[in-house]
């Protein structure tokens, strides 16, 4: 290609590219992409010798800064090279031929329609997610009322530490995480959950999700196999799964984890329990079982963890002491969150671990997820030893209180005693049985197009075909004036799919 052509090619693409981008790109780009897009669909050769810049700016009547920094850009990125004394070329950007070669003997081409090149895990935890798209709104289960949260606290504590601007809070911190505020979680744990630690225990993470998930890769080994409730949070599975850890469902009884002979077989290498309020159905497990499941976790070289997502609040009685706080074997990790002591979106949790663990776990965590949030645990840290943790626990505690027993008086007035209500002493939410004719799939589905979500039971199930059928609702997000009008259209909705049945509103009219 002689020179006047290419400038006359230049100038033809960049109008080209002007009509269909508009003039919205800088000159020195339009340049810059217009070689570029040359160079990679072989219109402009290998070897070929492009003007000076002197030159291509007088053709182009534009700067020859403009040309220059287009020229450089090409240089810096390989699709040009300068020989000295000789001028610019377009450089040799042909991959490597031993990888052509071995990418022609097995031709991929781009996917197919549909075609997705995840892994079996991949797949799995896509095909399986339980995760909702929707977070806020009457009956969403596990959300608390995050429009309750001491915002101008929070904001006076963070304009504190912003500023002074320290640099130990802005760059990579340890794995353990922030030392005050493991000191400040352990003075808590030891007091609110009975729980047996000092800050050298404790890690703090992004949440349950992100200590489960190094729990998980740190004490299991790719086959190994774990024993979950059933039902059980869809979490537990998902995260185990991910890493290649077996899920062994153990169905759970009114006193939590009920093992049979042959579990007991098989000791798992993870023992996943919501002890305290069992997940989703709402149980305490029994004194005896505890005592049980730490013996044998500790005789077979189990390990137990503990999911203590939500204990904070329970309602008719004092909180129940963690199953962490029983154990003398040291075989209990316990994990906590803030998601439902303070808001979730702030993606701060803890666990505590048995000493002997605490110094890997550390490690295991900034190798893999390169920790930081330090400004974030900074505040939290005044936050709790300050008494505003404690005291937005104690008034949310009345709050929510509320909120069940209206929802309670909901569900009563709608269908008496015909709905078994489980799990409706703590926590955030509630699950309301139906009978095994009501396919609560379809009830959730309905309720969505009503602008009401609720989870169905059977979900949290391992084996559909004999899942218990019934509703999730959760109501720490619902305000109190909110509640019965929401519960009255999911009330018809139950109706519209339970064969023969009558709300007792229906009946009061
Ligand atoms: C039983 C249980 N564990 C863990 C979590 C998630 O906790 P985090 O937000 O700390 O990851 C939830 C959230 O709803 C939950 O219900």
């Amino acid at each position: 290609m002689r020179i006047a052509s290419l400038s006359d090619f230049l100038l033809q693409r960049i109008d080209r590219g002007r009509e269909a981008n508009g003039a919205r790109k800088a000159v020195n780009r339009q340049i810059y992409q217009v070689i570029r897009e040359a160079i990679l669909d072989q219109s402009l050769p290998a070897g070929l010798q492009l003007p000076s810049s002197r030159f291509l700016a007088q053709e182009l009547k534009m700067s020859r800064n403009t040309v220059t920094y287009a020229y450089d850009q090409l240089l810096a990125e390989g699709f040009l090279e300068s020989r000295v004394g000789a001028g610019t070329f377009i450089a040799n950007t042909e991959p490597d031929q031993i990888v052509t070669a071995a990418a022609a003997a097995a031709p991929a081409g781009p996917l197919q329609g549909g075609e997705l090149s995840l892994s079996t895990r991949g797949q799995q935890l896509v095909e399986l997610a339980g995760v909702s798209k929707t977070q806020w709104g009457a009956f969403m289960p596990g959300v608390p009322d995050v429009t309750q949260f001491p915002n101008k606290i929070w904001g006076r504590l963070q304009n504190k530490y912003w500023r002074r601007s320290r640099s130990e809070l802005l760059t990579y911190s340890g794995g353990e995480g922030y030392l005050p505020l493991r000191e400040a979680i352990a003075d808590y744990l030891r007091v609110a959950r009975s729980v047996n630690c000092d800050a050298s225990q404790i890690l703090i993470t992004t949440g349950i999700h992100q200590s489960l998930d190094l729990v998980a890769r740190m004490l299991s080994d790719h086959g190994d196999h774990a024993w979950v409730e059933d039902p059980c949070y869809w979490g537990t599975r998902s995260v185990l799964r991910s890493v290649g850890v077996r899920t062994v469902a153990i169905p759970v009884d009114g006193e939590g984890l009920q093992l049979r002979p042959e579990d007991l077989r098989h000791p798992p290498r993870i023992i996943v329990v919501t002890p305290s309020h069992q997940y989703p159905l709402g149980m305490v497990m029994s004194l005896s079982r505890r005592r049980a499941l730490l013996e044998y976790a500790a005789a077979n070289n189990s390990w137990i963890v503990e999911d203590d997502y939500d204990s904070e609040f329970r309602y008719g009685s004092r909180p129940i002491a963690s199953l962490q706080g029983l154990d003398v074997h040291e075989r209990v990790l316990y994990l906590g969150t803030f998601s439902k002591t303070l808001f979730p979106g702030l993606r701060v949790g803890y666990m505590v671990v048995p000493p002997v663990l605490a110094e890997s776990f550390s490690t295991g965590l900034s190798e893999l997820y390169r920790c930081g949030h330090s400004y974030t645990q900074a505040i939290l840290t005044d936050f709790m030893t300050e008494g505003h943790f404690a005291s937005h626990i104690r008034r949310m505690r009345v709050v929510y209180a509320e909120r069940l027993r209206l929802l309670h008086e909901a569900i009563t007035f709608h269908f008496d005693d015909r709905i078994i209500i489980t799990g409706g002493e703590a926590g955030l939410h509630l699950a309301l049985g139906l009978p095994d004719a009501c396919d609560d799939i379809a009830i959730c589905e309905a309720a969505r197009q009503q602008g009401i979500i609720v989870r169905p039971l059977s979900k949290y199930y391992s084996d559909a075909a004999s899942a218990r059928r019934g509703l999730m609702l959760g109501y720490g997000c619902v305000p109190d004036e909110q509640i019965r009008p929401a519960f009255d259209i999911l009330a018809g909705v139950i109706k519209a799919h339970w064969p023969g049945a009558h709300t007792q509103a229906e009946r009061v009219k």
